[in-house]
C-alpha cells in the first residue's frame, strides 16, 4: 500500500533501518571522517514546491564528500560547452571502485564518468582553468542553492585528505601523463578536497538538489542548468552515482543517486522531490549501508521509482 509522505513516515523508515547500524564500516582512510559517531541517522525530503519533511539527525551537518561531484559537474556545465567536457571524461559506468587506477591506464587517461575520482578530478581541473576562485565560487553556488549563508568547508577534513592524498595524486598525475590534465596537480587536489569537505545537513542538501528534480530550477525558481542538462545528470547518477554499487542501487531503490563516503546519499524523484539520507557506516562499495536501506524502504512506501 502506498503511504503519504510525512515526517511520521520518515521517522518510521529510520526506525526500521536503525538495527542495520553496526553492520557497515565508517570510512577511516580519512582520519577526520573516522571520528564521526556511527549512530547518526537522518533523512530529509524537499519537494519541488518547497515542502520539507525530515526525521532523525536531518539538521546535523556532515562531510558531503563525493556528493560534491554532482555540484562540480553542474558548475562545469555552466562554464564549458558540453562537447569540451565529454571529450575529456566519459559517460559510462566503471564497475570498479571510485578510486581505481586500473581502467584509467587502459583507457589512456580518460575517466569513465564524472562521478569516480578520476572524472571528478578532471572536472575540477576544468573549473580551475575557467574560474578565478573555484573554492569561493562553489561556496556561493551551494549557499544560493540551499538558501543558507553560513555553509562552509571543514578545514580539518580537507587537510586530513590532503595528508592522505597519494592515490588521488597518482590518479591526477597519470591523467597528466596522458595529456588530460591542465593545471598544477596539487592546486587542483586542494580544490577537490575542499569540495569534498563541504559540510551540509540532509535538509540543506535536499533543498540544494531540488534543481535536479525540478528541470534545472532551484527553490527560488532560478535556472541553474537547462531541463535537458538536469535530465542528463540524473541519467549519469543512475548509471554511475553509486560506483560499483550502481546496479544494486538501481535494483533496490530505482532512483538516480549520488553517495559520499561521509555516509550521505542524495536521490532524485524527477518532477517531484530530492531525498537525502545520512548514516556514516558504509557498505563494500563505499555507499551508506543503512542509508541505502532507508531509500529502498521509502521508495516502496511512497510508491516512487523511475521504473
Ligand atoms: O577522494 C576521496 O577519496 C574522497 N574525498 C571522496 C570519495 C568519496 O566520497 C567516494 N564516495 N563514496
Amino acid at each position: 500500500m502506498v503511504t503519504a509522505l510525512d515526517n511520521a513516515l520518515l521517522a518510521e523508515v529510520l526506525q526500521q533501518v536503525r538495527p542495520l547500524i553496526g553492520s557497515g564500516k565508517v570510512a577511516d582512510y580519512i582520519p577526520a571522517l573516522a571520528e564521526v559517531p556511527a549512530d547518526r541517522l537522518g533523512i530529509a525530503v524537499c519537494t519541488v514546491d518547497g515542502a520539507l519533511y525530515q526525521a532523525g539527525d536531518a539538521a546535523e551537518r556532515f562531510s558531503i564528500q563525493s556528493i560534491s561531484k554532482v555540484l562540480s559537474l553542474t558548475l562545469a556545465l555552466t562554464r564549458y560547452q558540453e562537447s569540451e567536457i565529454w571529450q575529456r571524461v566519459g559517460k559510462e559506468p566503471s564497475g570498479l571502485p571510485f578510486n581505481s587506477l586500473l581502467q584509467l591506464e587502459m583507457e589512456q587517461g580518460k575517466p569513465r564518468n564524472p562521478f569516480i575520482n578520476p572524472g571528478a578530478l578532471v572536472v575540477c581541473d576544468m573549473l580551475q582553468t575557467r574560474l578565478s576562485a573555484p573554492k569561493q565560487r562553489m561556496l556561493e553556488v551551494v549557499r544560493q542553492l540551499a538558501g543558507e549563508d553560513d555553509l562552509a568547508y571543514d578545514a580539518r577534513v580537507a587537510r586530513s585528505e590532503f595528508e592522505h592524498s597519494d592515490r588521488n595524486a597518482a590518479i591526477a598525475y597519470l591523467m597528466k601523463s596522458f595529456g588530460n590534465f591542465e593545471n598544477d596537480v596539487l592546486t587542483v587536489l586542494h580544490t577537490y578536497f575542499h569540495y569534498c569537505a563541504l559540510r551540509m545537513s540532509s535538509i540543506e542538501l535536499a533543498r540544494s538538489f531540488v534543481y535536479l528534480a525540478n528541470n534545472g530550477r532551484d527553490l527560488q525558481g532560478n535556472a541553474v542548468i537547462s531541463p535537458l542538462q538536469a535530465r542528463q545528470i540524473n541519467a549519469l547518477m543512475m548509471t554511475s552515482g553509486m560506483y560499483d554499487g550502481a546496479g544494486e542501487f538501481a535494483y533496490r531503490v530505482g532512483m538516480p543517486g549520488k553517495s559520499g563516503v561521509g555516509g550521505g546519499i542524495v536521490a532524485i524523484v524527477p518532477d517531484e522531490m530530492a531525498i537525502v539520507v545520512w548514516s556514516p557506516e558504509l557498505d563494500a562499495s563505499g555507499n551508506s549501508l543503512a542509508g541505502t536501506a532507508a531509500l529502498e524502504l521509502l521508495s516502496q512506501r511512497i510508491g516512487r521509482s523511475i521504473f
